[in-house]
């Protein structure tokens, strides 16, 4: 198919509501990564998603609305918490996972009898949601496995030709995907670290969170437990090139990283190095610059793991790890 090219402009998002609304798929700018959406209460769409993205049936995708009070048109219950949190963040990078109602079909839900709710930060995402009419389904709009797209061309490397369209907005300040935090159980559980932290949350609450035990350390060795998010299990953001992260005092690291690519130019290999200076940035920039390697060519990415242990730092390391498979070294 031609993948239509769209702009934010108010006719062009006007065009794209009403792809949505005839069951195709459009990818849209958010604050944290662009996402590639459809009629969340359709499940022929919600196919069609996990079709173009080749991903898993069993990863339900988020359900994306204009403004909060749409949580009940979805969401079965609503409880004090979750509106707390709601009133404090959204619109914003935080998504709620609540009990559903039967309008939303299983294709969208992985099967389950929850529904994953936000409510984005971005004006044409809004504006599309509303002029379409009904919730937008919404994974990142990346081929499933890849880093998530920060930028409208990343969308264009990995889906042109395979979805309806693509609106062009601007980069993603945020960078990494909304945190995903479970609100049907006494307290609230971060199934997906992201830039809303736990400490956020018990800034808001008054309660204690913590994060869902299955997705702390390496997988390898957390034994049976399962995610309570079905995605956090699959392997995530890989680049083609091999990824190796290194750990320690900033000297130690730049030091390792710098004799390593030497070692492996020697052999004719091409490297990538990747050094940051703030976990913001690192949020950011990270996706866009795997992509980068890969785009350049790189057999190998150096990188240095975040110095900070602030919660947006785990939220970054989160991610790195796993793009480059837990491959990390102590220096
Ligand atoms: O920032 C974001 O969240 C982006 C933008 C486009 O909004 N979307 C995104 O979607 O990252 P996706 O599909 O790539 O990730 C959704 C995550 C997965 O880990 C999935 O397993 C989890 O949310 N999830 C969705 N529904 C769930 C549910 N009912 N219960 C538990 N986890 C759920
Ligand atoms: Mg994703």
């Amino acid at each position: 198919m031609k993948t239509l090219y769209l702009t934010t402009e108010d006719e062009d998002i006007k065009k794209a509501a009403e792809i949505i609304r005839s069951g195709g798929l459009v990818a849209f700018p958010t604050e944290t990564v662009y996402g590639l959406g459809g009629n969340a209460l359709s499940s022929f769409a919600a196919k069609s998603i996990y079709y173009a993205k080749g991903r898993p049936s069993d990863n339900p995708l988020i359900v994306h609305i204009s403004d909060p009070s749409e949580i009940t048109d979805i969401a079965m219950q609503y409880p004090k918490n979750a509106r707390k949190l709601a009133d404090a963040v959204w619109p914003g990078p935080m998504t709620l996972v609540l009990p559903k109602f039967d309008v939303v079909p299983d294709e969208t839900t992985g099967g389950l009898n929850t529904v994953a709710v936000r409510c984005p930060a971005n004006d044409a995402a809004r504006r599309l949601i509303r002029y379409s009419g009904v919730p937008i389904a919404a994974p990142s709009a990346n081929i499933s496995g890849r880093p998530s797209p920060t930028r409208w061309e990343h969308v264009r490397d990995d889906l042109d030709g395979k979805i309806d369209a693509i609106i062009m907005g601007e980069p993603c300040i945020g960078g990494i995907e909304s945190t995903v935090i479970d609100m049907t159980e006494e307290f609230p559980m971060i199934l997906r670290p992201g830039l809303i932290t736990p400490e956020r949350v018990t800034e808001i609450l008054g309660l204690p969170c913590d994060y869902d035990p299955a997705i702390k350390g390496d997988p390898a060795e957390n034994g049976d437990l399962v995610p309570k998010a079905p995605g956090m299990k699959y392997k995530h953001y890989a680049p083609s090139a091999e990824m190796k992260l290194y750990k320690g005092s900033p000297e130690n690291v730049r030091a390792a990283i710098e004799s390593e690519k030497a070692k492996l130019e020697e052999t004719g290999a091409k490297v990538s190095c990747i050094i940051y200076d703030s976990s913001e940035n690192a949020a950011r920039q990270l996706f866009g610059d795997l992509r980068k390697a890969d785009g350049d060519g790189a057999d190998y990415i150096l990188a240095s793991a975040l110095l900070t242990d602030d919660s947006v730092a785990y939220s970054v390391m989160n991610r790195m790890l796993k793009s480059a498979g837990y491959n990390i070294t102590e220096v």
